[in-house]
């Protein structure tokens, strides 16, 4: 549609970037990026109209986006028209504006298009080698500013690496490293550096990620005063943690990210984690439990260690519960002995089994006025619970009224 759109209007039309790697790759893609010689905003707003949907401009670096819903969004760029005396010069001048676009990218793997225009549709332009380099799993940048123009790319390198399991090529290497070593990543903005680090958070091989940004020393850049190498054993076995808890029920789908984030941080000193959480913009609710689980998982750690007739399960319950679920699979990857695991597994199925079948409405039924006793009354009934002292409703109807 979009093709037949700038026919008419008689611009060519690209789409760029992820998506044509990921189609050549085989692998679904959800960015469309497209790019326009002739004005990018004019057809955003023809595709907008045509599907009813609505269209951000950004006037400024004509550009655009048409918003199908949030998971889904066209970007519409313009490829920047140079005024040429000759008209007899003008096909090479329409290249060299894609040229020019695609070479403002980060890494050749990023920098092919594919012509949508009906007469070329369908053609893969690739000025820098892209598919060779994809077919040998290398990621490589165009040139060697790539990382200086934009040090997020840095993150990006490695993200891209990992995730298809490429090797980042020697020289950009040399590169990348020369950047960080200059101190380059610190003067991106807060918010850019966490829109990349969320993403690599969310990606499934993250922990190979972070890992390889301890490796190339971009830690002290990104968690900064937090040491790579004291959390990098629990680091190792959080995917297997996580995939754990995940088959007991226990983990919330959507924060994988926070998981990750508190086991970064889980070594690290209560002001240094709070920076941290301050620095990325990280709420207060999320903040609170990323403090919660730095102070709660060495005495959490410690209770399990212990013999199970020393600890009684409703202390033990208390610190758990303190804590929030995000950290569990940290706590588990630090436990490492499989009979403190096994141990751990039971102990969440008894929280999970023991909350009291009585409720706040059978103390009102006894009488009592909403307040503090209503409260107390549902802890204490719990923690007997837990402990196994109560085992039927009848039980925990004679502990209240007693
Ligand atoms: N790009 C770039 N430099 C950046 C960010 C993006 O050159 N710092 C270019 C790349 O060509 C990239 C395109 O913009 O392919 C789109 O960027 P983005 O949507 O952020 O990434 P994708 O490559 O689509 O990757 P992902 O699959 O992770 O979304």
């Amino acid at each position: 549609q979009a093709g037949q759109i700038a026919d008419s209007m008689g611009y060519k039309i690209y789409a760029a970037g992820g998506l044509v790697r990921d189609v050549l790759l085989g692998q679904e893609s959800l960015d469309v990026d497209l790019v326009v010689e002739g004005d990018g905003i004019r057809l955003a707003q023809e595709l907008g109209k045509i599907y009813d949907v609505r269209v951000r401009q950004h006037p400024k670096f004509g550009t655009a986006e048409v918003v199908f819903s949030d998971e889904f969004k066209i970007d519409v760029a313009t490829a920047r028209v140079e005024f040429y005396a000759y008209p007899a010069a003008l096909p090479q001048v329409e290249s060299s504006t894609l040229h020019q676009d695609l070479y403002r990218r980060d890494f050749t793997i990023n920098a092919m298009a594919v012509a949508l225009n009906e007469n070329s549709f369908g053609t893969l332009i690739d000025f820098f080698d892209g598919r060779e380099d994809l077919q040998y799993h290398t990621v490589r940048v165009l040139h060697n500013l790539s990382f200086i123009e934009d040090p997020i790319r840095i993150l990006r390198a490695i993200r891209f690496e990992q995730r298809y399991g490429f090797k980042i090529e020697p020289q950009t290497l040399k590169y990348l490293k020369e950047t960080v070593r200059r101190g380059v990543l610190a003067r991106v903005s807060n918010e850019r550096l966490w829109e990349e680090l969320k993403h690599i958070l969310l990606e499934p091989e993250a922990n190979s990620m972070l890992r390889r940004m301890g490796e190339l020393a971009v830690w002290p850049d990104v968690f900064p005063r937090v040491n790579y190498w004291e959390v990098e054993p629990v680091l190792k076995d959080l995917p297997q943690s996580m995939r754990q808890i995940s088959d007991w029920g226990m983990m919330p789908l959507n924060s994988r990210w926070l998981v990750y984030f508190i086991a970064v941080l889980h070594w690290s000193d209560t002001g240094v984690a709070r920076n941290i959480c301050e620095k990325y913009g990280i709420s207060k609710r999320q903040t609170e439990k990323v403090l919660a689980a730095l102070q709660g998982w060495s005495r959490a750690v410690a209770l399990i260690w212990k013999a199970p007739q020393y600890v009684k399960v409703s202390h033990l319950a208390k610190v758990l519960l303190q804590m929030p679920r995000e950290s569990y699979p940290m706590l588990l990857a630090i436990l490492e002995d499989e009979k403190l695991k096994e141990r751990f597994r039971q102990l969440l199925n008894i929280i999970e089994d023991s909350k009291p079948k009585t409720n706040g409405k059978y103390i009102k039924h006894l009488g009592y006025r909403p307040g503090p006793v209503y409260r107390e009354v549902l802890d204490a009934l719990w923690r007997e619970r837990l402990d196994g002292n109560l085992r039927t409703e009848e039980d925990e109807h004679a502990f209240v009224r007693d």
